[in-house]
């Protein structure tokens, strides 16, 4: 096999190559004047299999232009093979038109990606399901639930319970409580824009007991803020935070660290966590 990594998150790649015994191989990207960028695979891999390892993370516009000029270079190296490695999908919020004239990038970028060379996805913890429909190539949908429930069982979780800020989650949240034998609880979340939310209830019981939050990703933090109001107000005994993608953007750490009743933020690293991110409550698991 061959695998090459874009600039979103070579240490990632590092580390899967590390994991399998194999070299990374060398990209050579370059950014002309004109700000257009181009890329060269600095390894054979004609007939090879070849993985791309690429998440979305922010920049995402650079980083997904990177992976489709990285894809046709692999199809125009005559690669045999050629999957796209896309730790974290970003469009994939943007699944349905929920308003008039609206873009569906979820779906757009799922074809730009088949049209560059790829013949294959994989992915994880897409931000629903069914996004998974939207690739005309196969896709390897996978999840993070046996990384995050194995950092978990170390806590005494005779009195814990799963909460998913959202309904959307819930299913989610339900595996992740069955893998941890804790009962599940979740919000009724209502997105009011994208950085403000609404939980009108919780369902489920939380009194007394220690909760472990679980979503997709933490973004702004604003989902997980509001569940916070509705926690301490049905009276939880302690709160700790669990997400795939630690997207993390502004000041979304640091807002959830100051929060005294949250002892602990979990994510992976499906998007590089910056160094001024890593306040000393958040965890970063590997999913290499
Ligand atoms: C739902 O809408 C997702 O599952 C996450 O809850 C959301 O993307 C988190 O975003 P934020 O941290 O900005 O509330």
């Amino acid at each position: 096999i061959a695998i090459f990594s874009g600039s979103a998150h070579p240490a990632l790649a590092e580390e899967i190559c590390a994991k399998l015994g194999v070299p990374l191989l060398p990209t050579r990207l370059k950014r002309f004047s004109n700000d257009c960028i181009e890329v060269q695979l600095q390894a054979n891999c004609r007939e090879q299999d070849v993985f791309l390892i690429q998440p979305l993370s922010s920049p995402v516009q650079d980083h997904l232009v990177e992976l489709l000029l990285m894809l046709d270079a692999a199809r125009g190296a005559s690669a045999a093979r050629i999957t796209a490695v896309i730790p974290f999908y970003a469009y994939a919020r943007s699944d349905k038109k929920d308003a008039p004239r609206i873009s569906i990038g979820g779906r757009l970028v799922a074809d730009l990606l088949a049209t560059a060379g790829a013949d294959r996805i994989l992915t994880m913890t897409l931000h629903s399901p069914q996004v998974h429909g939207f690739f005309s190539v196969p896709v390897d949908h996978l999840h993070a639930l046996g990384e995050l429930a194995q950092h978990f069982q170390r806590y005494d979780l005779a009195n814990g319970v799963v909460v998913s800020p959202d309904l959307g989650n819930a299913k989610s949240a339900a595996a992740f409580a069955k893998r941890l034998g804790v009962p599940m609880a979740a919000g009724a979340k209502e997105r009011l824009s994208d950085t403000e939310v609404r939980i009108s209830m919780l369902i489920g019981d939380v009194r007394d007991r220690d909760v472990i939050v679980l979503d997709d990703e933490i973004v702004t933090g604003g989902s997980i803020l509001e569940l916070l109001r509705h926690l301490r107000d049905h009276k939880a005994r302690s709160i700790r935070i669990a997400c795939t993608h630690g997207i993390l953007s502004g000041s979304a750490t640091r807002r959830l660290a100051a929060e005294p009743d949250v002892l602990e933020i979990v994510c992976t690293n499906t998007v590089p966590i910056a160094a001024e991110k890593r306040v000393p409550k958040l965890t970063v698991l590997s999913i290499a």
